[in-house]
């Protein structure tokens, strides 16, 4: 079969990318211009900075992966763009200009889920084998689905109140840590010991997870500690933190895995870029003779390669958008 290559786009929260894939697999270029600095000014993303920026830095954006790749947009076979979940106006910019680019070379065009994307990020220079688990943790999502084929989807679990990354992010806010606090939360925690007497989410047989209650909890001991004058071991607090939130993680995996049997498990979205998580997730498939794939750490956070191997199979199906595309903030897996 003759190869096809992808030009894939993906501007759903503050990086604004582009990749070129071929055959879903092979990631000829890629660019990620992230808006990071600029946001950790605010403490977290502002959507209307976010929308401005992909909208200035899109077209040097396309001129960059285009470069890299020695190729021109005339060149691929299709044109795909991230359109939900996220931030409207931020997946505005990156869906009109995918429609306008695939209405001027005449290409189609592909519609991708974000959080579909991170889980094929383990596609990227990898062959997935299913039925697959896939755990996926980001900063808005954490979900637990099996993957039985392509695009087969049947969520187990999911979270009932914050995501994850939301709860890194938070908590590292309240103990100074600076945006994006899950890489922040992650350093501060290799210099602290476990020390911190946090509650478990419930302890039920469900594949949900629960963060609200974890966070809460650290407000609670930071406030305390403050009224009192009391110093607060940031780094034992943070290790303490991501002991409990990673635990919530292996303990439902660890179900999933008995109950299931199914030996192949991806995990997908930015937290997996977490080394403890990543050593601990490893620790519980082993125990089941499972398989793990996690992606490289360039393809755990948010870029476009992961949406180009993720249009592959709807490119093979002849699954395509019209020019009706539009944006949607909320959405799951399934
Ligand atoms: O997948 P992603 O880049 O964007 C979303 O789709 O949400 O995930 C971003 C989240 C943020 O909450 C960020 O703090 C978290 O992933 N994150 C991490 C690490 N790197 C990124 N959390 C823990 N440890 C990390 N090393
Ligand atoms: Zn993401």
């Amino acid at each position: 079969m003759k190869d096809v290559y992808i030009l894939a786009i993906e501007s759903s929260c503050d990086e604004t990318s582009m990749a070129i894939v071929k055959n879903g697999k092979d990631v000829v270029a890629l660019t990620v211009l992230t808006q990071m600095q600029v946001h950790a000014n605010f403490g977290g993303v502002v959507p209307e900075i976010a929308s401005r920026m992909h909208t200035e830095n899109i077209t040097m954006v396309l001129e960059d992966v285009l470069k890299k790749a020695s190729m021109q947009v005339s060149d691929v076979d299709a044109i795909a763009v991230t359109y939900k979940p996220g931030l409207l106006g931020s997946l505005l910019v990156g869906i009109e200009f995918a429609k306008t680019l695939a209405y001027v070379y005449k290409k189609p065009l592909i519609k991708v889920n974000h959080l579909i994307g991170h889980i094929y990020a383990n596609a990227l220079n990898n062959t997935l084998e299913f039925p697959i688990l896939a755990l996926v943790v980001s900063g808005g999502h954490t979900e637990l689905v099996i993957m039985e084929d392509d695009y087969n989807f049947k969520l187990l679990g999911s979270t009932m109140d914050d995501a994850i990354g939301e709860a890194y992010d938070k908590v590292a806010r309240v103990i100074g840590i600076p945006y994006p606090g899950g890489p922040g939360i992650e350093k501060k925690a290799l210099e602290g010991k476990i020390t911190y007497d946090l509650p478990r989410p419930v302890l039920d047989d469900s594949y949900n997870f629960s963060y609200s209650g974890l966070k809460s909890q650290i407000i609670n001991i930071t406030h305390n500690l403050k009224q009192k004058g009391e110093t607060i071991r940031e780094a034992d607090l943070a290790a303490s933190f991501q002991f409990v939130a990673v635990e919530e993680l292996t303990r439902k995996l660890e179900l999933a895995l008995q109950k299931t049997h199914i030996k192949n498990v991806i995990v997908a979205g930015g937290v997996s870029a977490n080394k403890y998580l990543r050593g601990q997730v490893k620790e519980v498939c082993d125990k089941y003779q499972a398989k793990v794939n996690i992606p490289d750490f360039i393809y755990c956070t948010d870029n476009a390669a992961m949406i180009g191997a993720a249009a592959y199979p709807l490119y093979k199906r002849g699954e395509f958008a019209d020019f009706s595309l539009n944006a949607e903030s909320q959405a799951s897996i399934c």
